[in-house]
């Protein structure tokens, strides 16, 4: 499938809208909820499968995606505020919490995520905070990204700052 060409249309998220989906342990979804569908533009034939970067808007710096990894990995769960890219090259801003689901066993089953509404204080800060880790990444790399999301963070828990930040 051809990558949408990003533009400036937002689609608007309401406060009722709870947006599921559900990947495999690579991170390729298995299921979405009909809000998913309805936001993204995609049915549910098109995401079946794919890897959920379907989704990724060029305006997210790979940081985020590399810490909400990293933690996913370790068994923890991740807040972090997302810019998704529609179908249509629209984008949507959402909360994403992300955990991993284990079988009865304890091994891992799969990744869980469910996304809601970001408060217009957290988009003050989240977009132009974005807008520099991304530049820094561009011109210098992911490890002067990762230092300036830190200082940011500055010895807080990543999620509680993410939460806080959408209260
Ligand atoms: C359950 C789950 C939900 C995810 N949701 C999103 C999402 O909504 N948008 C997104 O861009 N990436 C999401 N990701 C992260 C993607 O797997 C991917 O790491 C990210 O899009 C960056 O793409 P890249 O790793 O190919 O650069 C999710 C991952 C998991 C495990």
């Amino acid at each position: 499938m051809d990558r949408p060409i990003a533009n400036n249309n937002e689609i608007k998220v309401t406060p009722v809208d709870i947006i599921v989906s559900k990947t495999d342990i690579m991170g390729n979804i298995e299921y979405a909820n009909q809000i998913f569908f309805k936001l993204s533009g995609y049915n549910k034939r098109e995401l079946t499968f794919e890897p959920h970067s379907i989704l990724r808007h060029p305006d997210m710096p790979k940081v985020v995606f590399k810490h909400l990894w990293s933690e996913l990995k370790k068994g923890h769960e991740v807040y972090a505020f997302v810019k998704n890219l529609t179908k249509e090259g629209s984008f949507y801003w959402v909360l994403a919490y992300v955990r991993p689901t284990l079988n009865p066993d304890g091994s891992l089953r799969n990744y869980v995520s469910t996304r809601k509404l970001m408060s217009p204080t957290a988009r003050e800060t989240i977009e132009p905070l974005y807008a520099k880790l991304l530049e820094l990444e561009k011109s210098t790399g992911v490890d002067a990204s990762e230092q300036l999301l830190r200082d940011t963070i500055a010895g807080r828990d990543f999620n509680q700052f993410m939460i806080e930040l959408n209260k």
